[in-house]
């Protein structure tokens, strides 16, 4: 049996595809109102700048390509049962060609029914892939209530997390790459981790992890997972 790797990734593994991050200098989060353009109480304010905002996320990843640390994290899976539990709205997990892709945070390119239910158990059935087109205010699911991003705003829960715990708990080792670990409930994933489970983490930035486990690539994501590449080879 291979072994399991579970693979949290963030907004960093996408940096060097030109997808910004969120926290950095220059972020999203310093243009825009994480309030008002992705929580649920800014969506009932004025759904038109929320779909608006998401219809430009999903514009920008028409070109976006992934990059050579989305390609080693897929090349992982030569070797090993490899799921990968990202953050990331965006599709480069899967355009490198990662099998198991678990988007905590939802995904740009989808939209669902307004008052859909939408849980673990509930599954996707509601779930419209839109692909990189826009969606705007009237446009309306098949049970006639109008369409919103596949997101999860601030301020609803987070579906796939138990599912996500699950895969970290059975994990043989836990790969952390371009998180800046200050949202949860996907921060506190690290935690689920077997004691012996050795943790890796590749960013460039210090982050706020205090765990003997740790080991820290202090490096961007395309560098850091040539070296840890070479690192799990060497084991
Ligand atoms: N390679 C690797 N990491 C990088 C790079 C790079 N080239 N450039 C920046 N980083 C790191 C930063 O050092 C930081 O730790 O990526 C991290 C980005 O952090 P955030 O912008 O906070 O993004 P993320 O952790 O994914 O945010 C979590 O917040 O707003 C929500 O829903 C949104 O999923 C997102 C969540």
């Amino acid at each position: 049996m291979k072994d399991k790797i579970a693979v949290l990734t963030g907004a960093g593994v996408s940096a060097e595809s030109g997808l910004g991050t969120y926290r950095d200098n220059g972020g999203l989060w310093d243009n825009y109102d994480p309030m008002e353009v992705a929580s649920i109480e800014g969506w009932y304010r004025n759904r038109k700048l929320v779909l608006d905002f998401y219809n430009m996320q999903r514009a920008k990843l028409r070109d976006a390509q992934p990059n050579a640390a989305h390609l080693a994290i897929a090349a992982l899976e030569d070797k090993y049962d490899v799921t990968v539990i990202t953050q990331n709205v965006d599709n480069l997990h899967e355009k490198a060609g990662s099998t198991r892709v678990i988007h905590l945070h939802g995904e740009a390119t989808k939209v669902r029914p307004e008052n859909g239910v939408y849980d673990e158990s509930y599954s996707e059935r509601e779930v419209i892939d839109v692909g990189y087109e826009p969606v705007n205010l009237g446009d309306k699911a098949p049970n006639g209530s109008q369409l919103r991003p596949h997101i999860v705003f601030f301020g609803e829960a987070v579906p796939k997390i138990e599912r996500a715990i699950d895969i970290v708990s059975a994990a043989d080792l836990l790969l952390i790459v371009g998180t800046s670990m200050q949202v949860y409930p996907a921060a506190g994933l690290y935690r689920y981790a077997d004691p012996k489970t050795p943790i890796y983490v590749v960013d460039p930035a210090d982050l706020p992890l205090h765990d003997p486990r740790i080991t820290h690539i202090k490096d961007v994501a395309t560098k850091g997972m040539e070296k840890f590449t070479k690192i799990l080879e060497e084991r």
